[in-house]
């Protein structure tokens, strides 16, 4: 039900007429706050209204909202439904009803402390696959001019650069970098090696979606700033699942999404790209501020009608986030992954094609069973326990993500399972 508060909280009225209204995400549940409890991981687990016969191991394609997220974004949608006439329409950034024209403030600023970056340099978007593409449509490239990737790129992230290659001329080389990956340093040297005077873009994804390589970016494009190389980081993965610190990476340029490892409804992503070369990228989808520098991601943000209860849910699912603690999810998502790792490698008949460095890993391992196709084991999966990893083909298995949602049971209950596939 939507009271007349809320409706005024949407119309923008201000915190003194919206007394008593907290703006934002609602508070966490009191038994979030004592991660001493026992029943800690359960009472998270609890905000999710996730099917509970059921198992959830696929964020690496689209996450799940805990229910906050889900009720503000049921909330806004029967908001709108109900009393789109009471809308006035006098101020694009105050009112609430459409995105689109709403320069996003709130919202951006915390996708800005999220990032480690300042709320200028953050742009809305609707996913990594837009991001990347206004960045690749808004940077000039001559005829041969050379933009360098890994050879484990999703099609999201580098298909914007191959568009460039065939439309400008300009030359989209890839490298190597081993499936499974043996350590951060040899990615490293490959990288650098394929550096040539034409380089004038790195294009890596910050982990790799088919494998979960956490690639070691941090030190690339410092490498690549020695020698004036655009940096642009591709994060589907990255957001909500490990920390990103955009200040300490120091790249130029960072496309995510919210809604794989952050919770938050399909349809909602940010561009980030340095001040100082923001300024000079070029628009793709043009509206009125296509042309204003006063602020450079509303610039990129302003794209014509979009759904505001996305991103009011978004909004929330950043609350959840920080309510809980991002260190404690990271480490969650971590120590599962680790778990299902770990005992996967006891396993002769299983190979691992995540990286064997332990460092480079989080909540996305790859692996196949001995004689089975990745469908096959999915399918398996589902028959014998109703649990979702996805299939990534004939020779790499299954893709299996865990997330802060997940347990401990079911994660040695899917390593039984990849015991008994292999007997
Ligand atoms: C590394 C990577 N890049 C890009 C994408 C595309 O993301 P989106 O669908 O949000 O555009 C994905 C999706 O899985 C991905 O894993």
């Amino acid at each position: 039900m939507i009271n007349r508060r809320e409706v005024l909280k949407y119309l923008g009225l201000s915190a003194v007429t919206l007394s008593g209204i907290k703006a934002g995400a609602t508070d966490l549940s009191p038994v979030l706050l004592d991660d001493k409890d026992p029943n800690y991981w359960d009472n998270v687990r609890d905000q999710f209204m996730l099917s509970k016969d059921k198992v959830f191991f696929n964020c690496g394609t689209v996450g799940v909202m805990p229910r906050a997220v889900f009720e503000k974004l049921e909330e806004h949608s029967r908001f709108l439904a109900t009393h789109v006439a009471e809308w006035e329409y006098k101020d694009d950034n105050k009112e609430q009803f459409i995105s689109g024209y709403n320069n996003l403030i709130p919202i951006r600023t915390k996708v800005g402390k999220l990032l480690n970056c300042d709320v200028g340099e953050i742009a809305m978007t609707d996913n990594v696959t837009n991001g990347m593409s206004y960045i690749a449509n808004g940077i000039t490239l001559q005829p041969g001019d050379e933009i360098l990737t890994t050879d484990q790129e999703h099609g999201g992230g580098q298909s914007s650069w191959k568009l460039k290659e065939k439309r400008f001329g300009a030359v989209f080389k890839t490298v190597a970098i081993g499936k499974p990956i043996t350590s951060s340093s040899e990615v490293y040297d490959t990288i650098i090696k394929a550096f040539t005077p034409k380089t004038k873009v790195l294009m890596l994804s910050h982990m790799i979606s088919g494998s979960g390589a956490i690639l070691p970016v941090k030190e690339l494009c410092a490498e690549a700033k020695k020698r004036g190389i655009f940096t642009v980081l591709d994060g589907a993965q990255t957001i909500g699942q490990i920390k990103v610190d955009l200040k300490d990476i120091d790249c130029d340029a960072y496309v995510g999404c919210f809604h794989k490892w952050m919770g938050a409804p399909t349809g909602t992503g940010f561009m980030f790209v340095k001040a100082d070369k923001l300024k000079d990228l070029w628009i793709t989808v043009a509206s009125y501020r296509w042309d204003d520098h006063a602020d450079e991601g509303f610039r990129f943000t302003q794209r014509g009608t979009g759904n505001f209860s996305i991103l009011l849910a978004l909004e929330v699912a950043l609350d959840f986030h920080f309510q809980l603690g991002p260190d404690k999810i990271y480490d969650r998502i971590k120590f599962l992954g680790d778990r299902l790792r770990t005992g996967l490698k006891q396993n002769k008949k299983v190979k691992l094609f995540s990286p064997k460095e332990d460092a480079m890993c989080a909540g996305i391992s790859l692996y196949t069973i001995e004689g089975l196709t990745g469908a096959k084991i999915q399918d398996a999966y589902w028959a014998k326990a109703k649990m979702r990893p996805r299939s990534q083909g004939d020779v790499y298995g299954v893709r299996h993500s865990t997330h802060i949602f997940n347990s401990e049971t079911e994660i040695d209950r899917a390593i039984q399972i990849v015991n008994q596939l292999s007997a």
